[in-house]
């Protein structure tokens, strides 16, 4: 059963996050973090670039290894989730840039660019910490819905639901629709997990994962099975929780 903390809003998320992979950096410098894009890891990134800033964390010897990334789009196009992490977090800490990893998502043949970035996270020796946000359908990286569990990092069709959320950032183009993506393998592998969710359009994915039956619709459903998993909510993600079955 997942360890679920609710906090009043989305700025102690943040600090509460920041703290976790604060510590894992400080307990493990060479710590291999599983990292995540989207609107909701940002202020967590922003703290813990203060933290850097402070003095208090070192990045030198960090490694890590991101969820996912586009299909068919340039690593430099403001839209990746390349270009995400360095402007968020890589450019502004002391990390190594030959220490972060995201899967290729112009490879040329993106079944075999799974299958390198899978041995390539188990030869670094498995993610000690992963950082999760979820989809308003559920999903964990771009794991969608779907009759049944993918382990391996693999090629995505993205829903509609998530074309529709994600299309926010595409301003004048259209969004691809594929993306690859860890599978549910290596993140389920992590040591530990932590997610954090925000906001009210996140309240049922947060039910349905926590409270609903664990099945590979609701794909975030599958980390109440595992043994260190930890949920971040602010009230809004909370509020649609059942406190009785708490
Ligand atoms: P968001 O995305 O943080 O932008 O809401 C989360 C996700 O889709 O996993």
């Amino acid at each position: 059963m997942a360890y679920v903390r609710v906090f009043d809003n989305e700025t102690q998320v943040a600090g509460a996050a920041a703290v976790i992979i604060a510590s894992a950096i400080l307990h493990k410098p060479n710590v291999i973090l599983g990292l995540a894009t989207g609107s909701t890891p940002i202020p967590t990134y922003r703290e813990l670039i203060r933290l850097y800033q402070n003095g208090v964390l070192d990045f030198s010897r960090v490694i890590t290894f991101n969820l996912d990334e586009y299909c068919h789009l340039p690593a430099e196009h403001a839209c990746s989730y390349h270009y995400f992490m360095r402007k968020h977090l890589f450019e502004n800490i002391n990390i190594s840039a030959g220490n972060t990893h995201l899967p290729n998502g112009n490879a040329p043949d993106l079944a075999k660019e799974g299958i390198r970035y899978d041995m390539a996270i188990e030869t670094a020796g498995g993610i000690d910490l992963q950082l999760l946000g979820i989809g308003r359908n559920g999903h964990i990286g771009f794991n969608e819905p779907a009759e049944q569990f993918t382990y391996e990092s693999h090629v995505a069709d993205l829903t509609p639901s998530t074309m529709e959320a994600n299309s926010r950032f595409f301003e004048e183009e259209d969004m691809p629709f594929q993306a690859i993506s860890m599978g549910i393998g290596s993140i389920m592998s992590a040591k530990e997990i932590l997610l954090i969710a925000t906001g009210m359009d996140k309240a049922e994915a947060i039910r349905k994962s926590l409270q609903g039956d664990i099945r590979p619709q609701i794909q975030a459903s599958i980390l109440r099975t595992h043994p260190k998993a930890v949920y971040l909510l602010d009230q809004a993600a909370a509020s649609q929780l059942d406190c009785s079955k708490a």
